[in-house]
């Protein structure tokens, strides 16, 4: 129908507007796609930029998947329209108009998106996210076993979002093609900036 895709279309640019390039602009810190990972993202913010930036940049990158996934159940559409919107708003995080189509993982956007679902399911991801990143100090790596959990913890808690979820989970994680052959590698990049030695 027209209001799906009119939701579609909203949700892609919003999607869009990359919170990671605006608030480094705007506190005058340097490009995230030229410096560290070069992925415009909370992770690499927080190795230009610190704390505050990147919980600046995690919050609005949430949002532009909160907001339409919300919009959509609230007026009441089906599960396959509602994970299409949400892909659309993690497509224009990936692949935003507005910044020559090259942007970021999507992997809050589809944390956001998947929240609504219910409160147990965003503390069974974050819970899983945050064990990991314990665990190995990799963002990427956490970020592509909590997006394989994603399905089977919305199968367990409320089956109607499977299909949806596991939509938003396999984008998330063929996005992550790079950084799963630089983790094969030992090349991956954790989360600290690298500092310079001391002398
Ligand atoms: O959120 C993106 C994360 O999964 C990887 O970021 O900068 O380590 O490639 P980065």
């Amino acid at each position: 129908t027209a209001l799906t895709l009119g939701m579609i279309l909203s949700a892609y640019l919003a999607g869009s507007i990359s919170s990671a390039v605006l608030v480094c602009r705007l506190r005058g810190l340097p490009d995230p796609r030229t410096q560290g990972s070069g992925n415009p993202g909370a992770t690499n913010v927080l190795r230009i930029g610190g704390v505050s930036s990147a919980a600046l940049v995690l919050f609005f990158d949430m949002l532009k998947g909160a907001l339409p996934a919300y919009i959509a159940f609230r007026l009441g559409l089906d599960s396959v329209s509602l994970g299409i919107i949400a892909i659309a708003a993690c497509l224009g995080h990936i692949f935003p108009i507005f910044f020559h189509f090259k942007g970021g993982k999507g992997v809050a956007t589809a944390f956001g998106a998947m929240a609504p679902i219910g409160p147990e399911l965003a503390l069974l991801l974050m819970g899983s996210w945050v064990l990991m990143v314990l665990i190995c100090r990799y963002s990427s790596l956490a970020a592509i076993v909590t997006a394989l959990l994603a399905p089977f913890y919305t199968w367990y808690l409320d089956d109607r979002f499977v299909l949806p979820v596991a939509m938003l989970s396999a984008l998330i994680i063929i996005r992550h093609k790079e950084n799963i052959q630089r983790l094969l590698k030992g090349e991956e990049s954790k989360f600290s900036r690298k500092k310079t030695p001391k002398t």
